[in-house]
């Protein structure tokens, strides 16, 4: 491709005329259109849900961090319309995927939604377009996978249209830094690929970082999160050696923290969960397999990260020991049921396991949840109940398994017979009833 082209869409990138895309509309891909729109861009978000579609046109953010306000405007304004018509995809320049890359049941990574979003893309594809993918994924998916697709179309990656990845670093929940002013990593296959994805980010994001190829992009994700799930299993594995040791791993870590270089604070919970920690490092693992390199620390972690939830089980038979009871037949109410404070997502929430072995224990389990209203993941099956009726109906044993900032803790600390805290949600507080991860 001459560097006339990609002059062409950097001009129009710049100048707003340039009609984006964004496939997959979830906690990723819906501030990104919404970024986009509120941009200027008209911005087309495409879905394979039709309520999603739907919903999104009626002003529902989906619990994303969205501004419902924001939404509706983007929308009402005509900027940003939503569809399921994949054929739409022609009309646009610039292209961005966020599907979901789950891992299958053995661990190995699940890359049918990042294909089927470019199989869509490829037999649409012309000359001149952009294509970025913000999955999370292997470092080889765009070179191995991506490319061939698209090449499919009779069309060349970085000579006919420009290609990039571009990882996707949102925190959903997180107020200081949101989608706008996270720093924004670009690999393309070639220099124009890099420099037209470059633009494209500069019209939303504060930072743009380019890279010498999607290969690095795509490692660059996968240390920042093998970095956490590492860090987080160190973090664990000291909480329960100062369980056996007789320590406060909490005061240990604040004491820590003083440290004024060469420290940097991870707090121990009941688990790891949501679309990423957990399931991120295991698309390293199995890509280096793919070469011959068997990853230590990356397994380990994974080991010690998904044996916390028992850890905080046994903590709970602990704790009714104390006042002589058995697990069996009691009634243990879970405050929190989200992955992480003050978000709706479930997806591989520690919470869920908790509960399933405590009703493998003979336990009757409920919860208090205001981001979800209900739970269904195989033996789980439960609806919300609301803080202050669970503390009427009572129960044996309550677990802060997640610290959503609604909770009451002081209501709860003194109603409540018996407390095991994972998260630390009830610092400063006393009392003997309280135990503590
Ligand atoms: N959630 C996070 O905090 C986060 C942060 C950084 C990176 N990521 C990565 O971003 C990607 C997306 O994650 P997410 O949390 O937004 O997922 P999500 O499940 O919230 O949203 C994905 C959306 O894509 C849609 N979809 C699935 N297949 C599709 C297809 N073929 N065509 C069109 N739409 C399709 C789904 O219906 C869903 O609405 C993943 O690779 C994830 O690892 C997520």
């Amino acid at each position: 491709m001459s560097s006339a082209s990609s002059q062409d869409l950097i001009a129009r990138l710049r100048d707003r005329s340039a009609r984006l895309g964004v496939i997959g509309l979830g906690y990723v891909g819906l501030p990104l259109a919404v970024e986009f729109a509120k941009a200027g861009f008209q911005t087309v978000g495409f879905d394979v849900k039709d309520d999603k579609v739907r919903g999104i046109r009626d002003g529902d953010t989906f619990g994303s961090d969205v501004e419902p306000d924001e939404l509706r405007r983007v929308t009402s304004s005509g900027h940003l319309t939503t569809t399921t018509d994949f054929g739409r995809l022609q009309e646009l320049d610039s292209i961005n995927i966020c599907v979901p890359t789950p891992l299958r049941k053995t661990k190995d990574p699940d890359l049918s939604h990042v294909i089927s979003a470019v199989e869509k893309i490829a037999s649409r594809l012309q000359a001149g377009r952009l294509v970025v993918l913000e999955s999370t994924t292997y470092p080889g998916t765009v070179e191995e996978v991506v490319r061939p697709l698209l090449e499919h179309s009779g069309l060349r990656a970085g000579d006919d249209f420009f290609l990039a990845f571009s990882p996707e670093r949102v925190d959903p929940g997180n107020r200081q830094w949101t989608t706008a002013n996270i720093p924004k990593v670009v690999g393309g296959v070639n220099q124009d690929s890099t420099a037209v994805a470059k633009v494209l980010y500069e019209q939303v994001v504060d930072t743009v970082v380019p890279v010498s190829s999607p290969g690095v992009a795509e490692m660059v994700k996968l240390l920042e999160n093998t970095f956490r799930a590492v860090n987080i299993a160190l973090v664990n594995e000291i909480a329960l050696m100062s369980h056996e040791l007789g320590v406060d791993v909490w005061e240990v870590i604040d004491a820590a923290s003083t440290k004024p270089f060469g420290f940097m604070p991870f707090y121990p919970g009941p688990g790891l969960g949501g679309h990423c920690i957990p399931i991120d490092p295991y698309y390293l693992s199995w890509k280096a397999r793919q070469t011959g390199f068997e990853s230590q620390i990356i397994e380990l972690a994974g080991h010690i990260n998904s044996s916390m939830p028992r850890f905080v089980v046994d903590r709970v038979v602990e704790a009714l020991s104390f006042a002589h009871k058995p697990l069996r037949d009691s009634r243990i109410h879970l405050f929190g049921v989200a992955y992480k404070p003050d978000v709706d997502d479930v997806r591989e929430s520690p919470a869920i396991d908790i509960a399933q072995l405590l009703q493998r224990g003979g336990a009757v389990v409920s919860y208090s949840d205001p981001h979800v209203s209900s739970v269904v993941q195989g033996n789980v099956v439960l609806e919300a109940v609301e803080v202050e009726a669970a503390l009427d109906g009572g129960f044996d044993c309550g677990v802060i398994t997640t610290s959503h900032r609604e909770f009451d803790y002081g209501l709860i600390v003194e109603r409540a017979p018996l407390l095991v805290d994972t998260r630390n949600a009830l610092k400063g507080q006393t009392g003997s009833h309280i135990h503590r991860l």
